[in-house]
């Protein structure tokens, strides 16, 4: 039986922090799933087929292994999604203890759910400080982006 993971989230836009997790979990399962989710809480700067697109763009630039899948849902529970590819793993990246105490919630809530499991990875250290809010703000207010994100990524937001 393949071993499928999704690695959800608001990717608004994706980093290199989101690269690195996504290029690490792809090593350890058959097909992986990077699930562009849109994220009531946030307010949001690209729209959900833009982030599809420059996820797809700075996989291939980055020639990360061939298992990923770039998708966006907005049906509903995250889990149902995971229920509909046959995923049992969600993967998270975590920077911090306050990721920890974000991330714990949904993925009791997701456990309990559907039975589908969170794992969670640690990003190379040199992307710690990098979020995507961080990223949204510096480009609004036009500084260089480029050390926290895909070139094809900074690129667009330059535009
Ligand atoms: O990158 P983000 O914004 O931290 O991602 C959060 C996201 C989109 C993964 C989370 O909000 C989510 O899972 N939304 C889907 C709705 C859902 O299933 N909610 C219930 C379980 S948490």
């Amino acid at each position: 039986m393949k071993r499928i993971a999704v690695v959800p989230g608001s990717f608004d836009p994706i980093t290199l922090g989101h690269l690195d997790v996504i290029s690490r979990a792809a090593g350890l399962f058959d097909e992986l799933h990077v699930l562009v989710v849109h994220n009531p809480d946030k307010s949001a700067l690209l729209p959900i087929a833009q982030r599809v697109s420059l996820i797809e763009k700075s996989l291939a630039d980055a020639a990360v292994p061939g298992n990923i899948v770039v998708t966006s849902w907005s049906m509903g529970l995250l889990v149902d999604y995971c229920t509909d590819v046959g995923a049992s793993v969600l993967v998270k990246g975590i920077r911090s203890q306050v990721d920890v105490a974000y991330e714990t919630p949904m993925a009791i809530v997701n456990r309990n759910l559907a039975s589908v499991e969170t794992i969670f990875m640690l990003p190379d250290p040199a992307h710690a400080h990098v979020s995507s809010s961080l990223v949204r703000q510096v480009a609004a207010l036009g500084g260089d982006v480029s050390p926290y994100v895909p070139p094809v990524v900074a690129n667009y937001l330059v535009r």
